[in-house]
């Protein structure tokens, strides 16, 4: 399949190849599609995937379908693939997808045009780690041999499953704290307070309320109290570490107040680059070289 699903089926030279694309465009590198068009399908709540995609394809010059997929034929029964279907055969050039359904792309196999994926289920949120990575990258200038502990509700995180498989393959060396009920053992385990001393990245998640059955079993203060990114806890980081995050960031439960812009965090800059890694991932399939 055209376009860009998942992270596992990249090899890591091209990863590298994308983010190092993605900086030239952030340096001003012009490239452009007038005659493309590409329609957007939100079928889960987004702020900064869906218009960080309509960003970087309006700085393309490419024409958005912005679909609202509450009022399109999916209310009435049809498929995924007949929706897609569609949009391919009235001559849209590629699409952007997020569904709450785990690797839902599976049924997508018989698409001609560039899929790409703005998050399915729990799996898979490819552009969003190569933005990490691209801020990681800015950082450090490299990947090897960094430490990088993901704090919070891992268990229902796609960001933190895609991000631990490409850092790991990266040479990064990848962990996961937080209370212990999110914990799924998808890497070691530290607590909070190895993870602050001894990382460079401290990557925080947002407890994901909608995906849970029966609810955290800690009200947000304690989970603030106990596991909570604060002022003080920051005070304990490595000099150089930095503090990111997918975002959306609920302040005073994972995340302090005067932590979200604190001289750490890399937070904004991280929607920044997504709209670069966007680019970068758009303008290589409009190319055909993804
Ligand atoms: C994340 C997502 O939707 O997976 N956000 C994002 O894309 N920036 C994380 C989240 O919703 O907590």
């Amino acid at each position: 399949m055209k376009g860009l699903l998942t992270l596992k089926d990249l090899e890591t030279s091209k990863i590298v190849e994308l983010i190092e694309y993605a900086i030239k465009l952030k340096n001003g590198h012009y490239v452009r599609y007038p005659d493309k068009k590409v329609a957007t399908l939100f079928f889960e709540n987004s702020t900064r995937t869906h218009y960080s995609f309509q960003c970087a394809l309006m700085n393309l010059g490419v024409n958005v379908i912005s679909c609202d997929v509450g009022r399109s034929s999916v209310q009435k029964g049809e498929t995924l693939y007949d929706t897609v279907k569609t949009f391919e055969a009235l001559g849209v050039d590629g699409v952007v997808i997020r569904s709450s359904v785990d690797e839902y792309f599976k049924e997508l196999e018989n698409i001609n045009i560039p899929i790409f994926n703005g998050g399915d289920g729990k799996t898979n949120h490819p552009t969003q780690s190569l933005l990490d990575l691209m801020t990681i990258y800015e950082e450090y200038g490299h990947f090897d041999g960094l430490k990088c502990c993901i704090i919070g509700d891992i268990a229902h995180s796609r960001v933190a499953h895609t991000n631990i498989e490409i850092m790991e393959r990266l040479g990064m060396k990848v962990y996961i704290s937080g209370p212990a009920e999110f914990n799924d053992n998808c890497a070691p385990f530290l607590s909070i307070d190895e993870a602050l001393e001894e990382m460079d990245v401290i990557m925080l998640l947002r407890v994901q309320f909608e995906r849970l059955e029966e609810g955290m079993t800690l009200t947000n203060e304690e989970y603030h109290e106990k596991y909570g990114l604060t002022l003080e806890r920051v005070a304990k980081m490595k000099n150089n570490a930095i503090i990111m995050h997918p975002a959306p960031v609920n302040r005073g439960v994972e995340i302090a107040d005067d932590v979200v812009e604190c001289e750490k965090s890399r937070i904004f800059k991280q929607m920044t680059n997504g709209v670069y890694i966007r680019m970068a991932v758009i303008s290589e399939a409009m190319d055909g070289k993804l």
